[in-house]
């Protein structure tokens, strides 16, 4: 149990979070007090052992834990497409038919699963079984099992979180990592200056094809153009000035909100309207109505829209 559910939501919601911390500390010191003494005859499993099932492979990139303090940025994280990063991307299909396809689950092996560079990237750090699982999981249609499988905070705030992905163990990035935080809780945190460069989010949001793969293939381009019209044009903002504003993690656009998409769209293409009206006398006594119409569209974007 989480101390946030031991209090009512609301009372829970207006203690700060430096005492929330604390609250968080004794309970955890209560509920583990029995416990260490067994932990202590045990032997010790290493954080970086490679997954080798898939249960194994969804714990180590659980983000329950960080919901109990994070409680804002998890809920709008929740609501993004990278905790969804699995299930819209019709796998299935690519599994039965064409270049990636396996006649059974166990055929798949991460280095003939290409489209799991970026949609879950974790998966690398996995044994081949466990793309046998993931694959057999996607065939069977388990939404249960794939909804847990996704773009979650430790995929960007380590193994992304530095360039070239080679993080350090146990240590996790953050933008700032200035203030206090819950040490014992939590990995311990660093700063990371990438956390806030465009390169971070081209990671995965492509530049082109992915040939280290059985079949390369080429999903996302859209870093591409950032870095080849919008900077070279004078463009001076980066992904997450657009995308994270205030940290937001809902990281819009949600092409499941089309309010809010139309809305966006409408700030971020503006458009030009002049008209000219006259009339056009090809021959004695006809007069054709003609007009001019002129329009220009701006891209207030950092790239080209629609891209992916
Ligand atoms: C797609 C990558 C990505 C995912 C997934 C992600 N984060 Fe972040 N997070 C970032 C980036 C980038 C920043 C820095 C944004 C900035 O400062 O411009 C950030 C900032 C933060 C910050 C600092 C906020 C602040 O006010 O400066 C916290 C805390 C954080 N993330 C926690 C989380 C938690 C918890 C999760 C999971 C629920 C999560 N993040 C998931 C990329 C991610
Ligand atoms: C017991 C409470 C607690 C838990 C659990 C927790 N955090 Fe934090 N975390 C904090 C506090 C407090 C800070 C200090 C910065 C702040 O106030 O946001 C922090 C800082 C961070 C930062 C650094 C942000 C920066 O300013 O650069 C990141 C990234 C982060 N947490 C991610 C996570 C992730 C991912 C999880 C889950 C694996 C997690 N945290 C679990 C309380 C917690
Ligand atoms: C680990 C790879 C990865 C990283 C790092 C990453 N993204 Fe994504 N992002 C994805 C994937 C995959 C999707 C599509 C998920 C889906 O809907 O299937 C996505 C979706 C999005 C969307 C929603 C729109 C869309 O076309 O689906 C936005 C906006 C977005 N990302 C912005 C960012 C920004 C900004 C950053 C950097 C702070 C970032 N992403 C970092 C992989 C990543
Ligand atoms: C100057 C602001 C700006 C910058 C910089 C920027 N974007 Fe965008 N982005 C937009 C706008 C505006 C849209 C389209 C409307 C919207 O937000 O709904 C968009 C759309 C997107 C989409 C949805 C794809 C589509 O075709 O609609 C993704 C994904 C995305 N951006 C990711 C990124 C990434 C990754 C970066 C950095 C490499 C980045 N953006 C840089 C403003 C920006
Ligand atoms: C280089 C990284 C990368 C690879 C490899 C990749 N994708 Fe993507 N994919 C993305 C990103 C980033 C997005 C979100 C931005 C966008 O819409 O392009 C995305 C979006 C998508 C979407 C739209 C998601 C939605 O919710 O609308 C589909 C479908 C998709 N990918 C399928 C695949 C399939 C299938 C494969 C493997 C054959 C694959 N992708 C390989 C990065 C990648």
């Amino acid at each position: 149990m989480h101390s946030r559910e031991i209090f009512p939501r609301s009372i829970w919601s207006s203690i700060p979070l430096n005492k929330r911390i604390w609250i968080h500390r004794l309970r955890t010191f209560l509920a583990v007090f029995p416990t260490i003494f067994l932990a202590l005859i045990l032997p010790c499993t290493g954080s970086d052992q490679q997954p080798e099932t898939l249960k194994q492979l969804i714990d180590m990139y659980d983000p329950a834990s960080c919901q109990e303090c994070h409680e804002e940025i998890y809920a709008q994280w929740q609501n993004s497409h990278h905790a969804r990063s699995i299930t819209g991307i019709f796998m299935a299909r690519y599994l039965k038919k064409g270049p990636l396809s396996v006649r059974n689950p166990r055929e798949a092996t991460r280095k003939n699963f290409p489209c799991f560079k970026c949609h879950l990237p974790q998966l690398e750090k996995a044994t081949d079984a466990v793309a046998a699982e993931i694959a057999a999981v996607i065939l069977n249609n388990d939404q249960t099992t794939m909804q847990k499988l996704n773009i979650s905070c430790m995929v960007c705030h380590q193994d992304k979180g530095v360039v070239h992905g080679l993080p350090e163990r146990d240590v996790m990035y953050g933008p700032k990592a200035e203030k206090e935080y819950p040490e014992e809780e939590h990995m311990r945190v660093k700063k990371s200056p990438f956390m806030k460069q465009a390169a971070m989010c081209g990671q995965c949001h492509g530049l082109g094809p992915v040939f280290e793969f059985e079949h390369p293939i080429q999903c996302a381009t859209l870093y591409g153009s950032y870095l080849h019209a919008y900077i070279p044009s004078g463009g001076s903002q980066t992904c997450q000035d657009c995308h994270m504003k205030k940290a937001d993690h809902t990281c819009p656009p949600n092409f499941n909100d089309r309010m809010d998409i139309s809305k966006r769209l409408r700030q971020a293409l503006t458009m030009e309207v002049n008209t000219l009206a006259y009339r056009f006398q090809p021959i004695e006594n006809r007069f054709v109505p003609m007009i001019v119409l002129k329009t220009k569209i701006t891209s207030n974007a950092g790239h080209r829209i629609p891209d992916g």
